[in-house]
């Protein structure tokens, strides 16, 4: 992956269920390699990609449109780590190397916990987590041999990932599925189920 036939510098993209180490991971990846590290979410916040704010969800109302346009100019030029609680709306091609991380549900509990999630928004977060929602969304969004789901349960876990991505980038290419670091990796889960009562669960943080 370190180099691409069309020469562009590579892209990452780092996703899961809000709480299981995105943000953590990416700053690391983006401070040893030297890429540029883009929180979606504080891109939205701050550059204004959101229509409002929902007061229910206590989330902004992310407008995918504005997103992938502001970020189109750097995914071309490559040399991007991205963040973001969600994946399939982003082009297919912009990314060379997709992670989900992936989190015990009650070490996830106790994170999100921890970070002041309550009543709804912690347990729709933490059964997007155990329905698999994240990892079933990039599934069907991103070719199996650039997809990895790695475990991110504890601090030797996000060294291990590290590792991994660097490797990755400096073209020593990706473990097979089954040696990564992961708990879902080419597992028998399969296809986990996206809709509940007949809603699709949303990921929000
Ligand atoms: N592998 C890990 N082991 C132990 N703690 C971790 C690990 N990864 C992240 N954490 C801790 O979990 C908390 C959440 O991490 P982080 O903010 O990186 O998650 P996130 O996936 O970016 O969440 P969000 O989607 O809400 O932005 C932080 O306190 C971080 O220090
Ligand atoms: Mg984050």
């Amino acid at each position: 992956m370190g180099s691409r036939t069309d020469g562009r510098v590579p892209n990452v993209l780092i996703t899961g269920t809000p709480g299981t180490g995105k943000t953590s991971l990416a700053s690391l990846v983006a401070g040893q390699s030297g890429f540029q590290h883009i929180e979606v979410g504080k891109w939205v916040k701050e550059r204004g990609l959101h229509d409002g704010w929902d007061s229910e969800l206590q989330c902004f109302v992310l407008d995918e449109d504005k997103v992938c346009d502001a970020m189109e100019e750097s995914m071309s030029r490559g040399g991007n780590v991205v963040d973001y609680h969600g994946c399939d709306f982003f082009p297919e091609r912009w990314f060379d190397l997709v992670v989900v991380l992936q989190t015990d549900n009650g070490i996830l509990y106790d994170r999100l916990q921890r970070r002041g999630y309550t009543g709804r928004k912690l347990q729709e977060n933490i059964e997007c987590e155990i329905m698999h929602v994240i990892i079933e969304e990039a599934r069907v969004s991103y070719r199996e041999d650039i997809l990895r789901v790695l475990k991110s349960n504890a601090v030797e876990d996000q060294e291990a990932n590290l590792e991994l991505v660097l490797a990755a980038l400096s073209g020593r290419g990706l473990p097979p599925a089954r040696e990564a670091n992961g708990a879902a990796n080419g597992s028998a889960n399969g296809a986990a189920p996206r809709v509940r009562h007949g809603k699709r669960i949303k990921t929000h943080s």
